[in-house]
């Protein structure tokens, strides 16, 4: 390493030792690091510091386990020299930062060797670390898992009418229904979408009255052409269903602005007991521009009307030239939004940068402060701040290091599973589990895992039955958890 890498690791060795102490005062979220069970992977001696910087420096995005990594479609190609490039140079249209400055060339090759044992190892690993059973045992209760729909490629979101039709979609733009007789339609009318990087078509919601007026709205990352290249924004409209078609579709939120970044587009919807839609939005990968900018819209969680106009009492609505639908900003990647079934406030899950993904309670107006307070560090290992809270920003109520990659969130509500109630549920994409956030007095005081290796999560969802349901990833499936007596 350089001198200034030096600098950088010995700044990184630092924070890791202070801020777990920081964080064990608070919560009990330090404790995951010390979870064997999810570390080791090939002897970290085998090739150089390889497996142990892949852990610092590729696990937040591409997971713990090289050996989940590389059992992934290439792209870039898996020889030694195209393996080399994407980690040298990077993808960074794709969101892979660049590492020729951050490591040696001697360092790169040994990631790449490591990369290409993981790959010749593949089908050594093949089931490895699976969920082997669908009936599994939590600390309140038996849950088995039964499959509501199976062989899906990334299920991003669902929601459910009163009758306990499942409504569903796919990051790559499909609209479908599980019936309650089990058989699937697939829904048409959908608007021009693209699924491209960390976007597509991300998420479902019903009208709060979809039983009358049978509306339901979708977001997703929309494209557009400027000057020959394709840009993208995050969008949300909504429409009629009658038989299987979504019709009279209307737009009613862009983020603009558009830009060619496929990455940190949020999303999520959720109307909240007064019948408003929260949306949320990421930073787009722009943290110096957007989220502290109250003209701009990523890194927002927005609120409007159910038509899309602007609530009377939004925060902003006195501020001439803020963007009237922003309720909270300084936001970096919130992929989960869900409202408390008693306060009614809404709550966020975001990705934070390496070792500061959050769970926030949004409240309106304020500022959550990223990116200039944050817990985490830049993925090639620079930080950005020293600072983890600053005067008039809000804290996180929860804080994970390492990171697990929220994504979608619910609130435990309703009485098939009583001593988790007004609990926030959690998936990770990350670690492949359902994190139970333990929340008494407004304060998330203990965290449960759930259902260790059951692939990565994307969303979790409650029925009006109140039963949970989690959508995984790779083979995409959706799971609804039945307690069993
Ligand atoms: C900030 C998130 C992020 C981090 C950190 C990161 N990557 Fe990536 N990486 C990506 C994305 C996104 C892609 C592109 C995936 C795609 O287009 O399917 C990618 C692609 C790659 C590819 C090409 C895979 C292919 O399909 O050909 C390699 C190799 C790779 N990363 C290795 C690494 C290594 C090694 C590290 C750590 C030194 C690392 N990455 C850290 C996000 C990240």
């Amino acid at each position: 390493m350089s001198h200034k890498s030096n600098v950088m690791l010995r700044n990184l060795i630092l924070l890791s030792l202070i801020i777990p102490m920081i964080i064990t005062c608070s919560t009990k979220s330090a404790t995951l690091s010390k979870d064997k069970s999810t570390t080791n992977d090939l002897a970290s001696n085998d090739f150089g510091k390889a497996a142990e910087n892949y852990k610092k420096f590729c696990a937040g995005c591409h997971g713990e386990k090289m050996q989940a990594f590389v059992d992934r479609k290439w792209k870039y190609g898996k020889s030694t020299e195209e393996i080399y490039k994407s980690i040298a140079v990077g993808i960074t249209d794709a969101g892979m930062p660049a590492y020729e400055a951050a490591f040696s060339k001697e360092e790169i090759t040994d990631l790449v060797q490591f990369i290409q044992k993981g790959l010749e190892n593949q089908s050594l690993f093949e089931g490895a670390q699976k969920l082997t059973s669908s009936t599994v045992k939590t600390n309140d209760y038996t849950i088995r898992l039964d499959t509501m729909v199976y062989g899906l490629e990334i299920p991003w979101g669902m929601d459910f009418d009163k009758a306990g039709n499942m409504y569903f979609v796919e990051k790559k733009g499909t609209f479908s229904i599980r019936k309650t007789d089990g058989s699937i339609v697939s829904i048409t009318g959908l608007p021009n979408l693209k699924s491209v990087g960390q976007g597509g078509l991300m998420e479902v919601e019903l009208h709060p009255n979809f039983e009358v007026n049978k509306r339901i709205y979708l977001g997703f990352t929309k494209p557009k052409d400027i000057n020959g290249t394709e840009n993208y924004t995050t969008a949300v409209v909504y429409g009629t269903l009658v038989g299987n078609k979504l019709t009279d579709l209307k737009e009613i939120f862009e983020a603009a602005e558009y830009s060619t970044s496929r990455h940190h587009f949020g999303h999520r919807l959720e109307f909240d007991k007064n019948g408003l839609l929260f949306i949320s939005i990421g930073d787009r990968g722009k943290e110096k521009e957007n989220p502290q900018d109250l003209t701009k819209y990523p890194g927002k969680i927005h609120r409007m009307n159910d038509d899309g106009s602007i609530p009377a009492d939004n925060p902003f609505v006195n501020n001439p030239t803020a963007v009237k639908s922003i309720y909270s900003y300084g936001h970096r990647n919130p992929q989960g939004i869900s409202i408390h079934p008693e306060t009614g406030q809404i709550w966020d899950s975001e990705h934070g940068p390496r070792g500061g993904d959050e769970v926030n309670i949004c409240l309106p107006g304020k500022n959550f402060g990223w990116p200039l307070a944050s817990y985490g560090i830049n993925y090639n290992g620079t930080t950005f701040t020293d600072k983890t809270e600053i005067e008039g920003m809000l804290n996180p109520e929860k804080v994970w290091i390492p990171s697990i990659a929220p994504s979608g969130t619910a609130f435990v509500r309703g009485d098939k599973y009583p001593k988790w109630k007004n609990d926030l549920m959690v998936g990770s994409l990350r670690f492949n589990y359902l994190s139970r956030c333990i929340i008494k007095d407004n304060k998330v005081v203990d965290e449960e895992l759930l259902f260790k290796g059951v692939g990565r999560m994307r969303d979790v969802q409650i029925d009006k039955q109140g039963f949970l349901y989690i959508a995984v990833e790779n083979p995409g499936a959706i799971y609804k958890l039945v307690p069993v007596k």
